[in-house]
């Protein structure tokens, strides 16, 4: 045509073309007690709407956790580490913050405590120690490059980064941009992908907005956010069961693109071992005061 602008032919094509490239929908499990129920796909049965749980996180979805510091969201990223792994399922584990030697006791702990044995998941989690090598955390093009490397090496199935914030600090403006970039990556590459995303404490809680803050959550497939409160009240003290003062966790997925979801806030804990488990959702808490004011 002459012109300097190109006609992306490639781009184009029937939805009949674009439906047989389309990928079987169905749960990666978590290991995290309680989350891999919350996602679902429906069937029409006899004229009635019919929920079947996925039984993980959808496939080939890139999933952002978010939340403050100090919220769990390492302790999950690892315990979904360590349970791909024991399935004997490759995963790439990009560390953003703690290098590879610390994160390595870290899933230690957690298949200590999960009943894993170090056998099955050794060979199966593989590292990038991003925290170390500050070209992988300046420089997108060179991460993308080695997690191309890991996936192609080890034949992975899925990637986590802990964290995506930790790749644009002090250049925010750069956030969407870098995380579509491994967005697109990862559907490229067909992997399931956590993102670990931190979110300000002044951001709002529990609302993805700001995932991150920086408009992270449109570009992945699901938001999964996570937060601490105190407890400071004697409602809610009586509500939640627990003294004062003492910190209550919460949880909701903010959004999934890929299936249907639970859209309640559900309590959560950490356990002693480093475990979280999602408990029941606020609505139920209120059922169980029996009506107390
Ligand atoms: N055995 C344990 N091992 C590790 N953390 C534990 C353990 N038991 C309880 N915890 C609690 O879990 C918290 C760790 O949460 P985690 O490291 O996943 O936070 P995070 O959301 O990743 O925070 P950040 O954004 O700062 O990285 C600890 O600060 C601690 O309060
Ligand atoms: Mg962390």
């Amino acid at each position: 045509m002459g012109s300097e602008h190109s006609t992306v032919k490639e781009s184009v094509e029937t939805l009949g073309e674009v439906g047989k490239k389309a990928p079987k929908l169905f749960g990666i499990p978590t290991g995290i007690e309680g989350l891999d129920k919350m996602f679902f796909t429906t069937k029409i049965e006899n004229g009635k709407v019919k929920k079947i749980l996925l039984n993980g996180i959808p496939s080939l979805s890139v999933v952002n956790l978010t939340g403050v510091s100090d919220t769990g969201k390492s302790l999950m990223a690892e315990q979904f580490a360590v349970t791909q792994a024991s399935l004997g399922y490759k995963v790439c584990f990009v560390t953003v913050e703690s290098p590879s030697p610390f994160v390595g006791l870290g899933l230690r702990e957690r298949a200590r405590a999960m009943g894993k044995e170090w056998k099955d998941i050794e060979n199966n989690i593989i590292l990038i120690d991003a925290a170390s090598h500050s070209v992988l955390r300046e420089d997108i093009h060179s991460l993308l490059n080695t997690i191309k490397y890991a996936i192609e090496t080890y034949e992975t199935k899925s990637v986590v980064i802990d964290s995506v914030t930790g790749l644009y600090e002090a250049k925010e403006m750069m956030a969407r941009s870098i995380v579509r970039k491994l967005f697109n990556f990862m559907k490229r590459y067909y992997q399931t992908g956590i993102f670990v995303s931190q979110k300000r404490s002044g951001h709002e809680e529990l609302t993805a907005e700001a995932a991150g803050g920086y408009a992270v959550s449109h570009i992945v497939d699901c938001s999964i956010v996570v937060s601490k409160e105190l407890v400071m009240s004697k409602y809610a003290a009586n509500l939640y069961k627990k003294p004062l003062g003492s910190v209550i966790r919460l949880m909701r997925i903010d959004g999934c693109r890929m299936c249907g979801h639970d859209t309640r806030t559900h309590v959560f804990e950490i356990t002693e071992t480093g475990l979280v488990k999602i408990g029941p959702p606020l609505e139920e808490l209120l059922k169980s005061e029996g009506g107390e004011k």
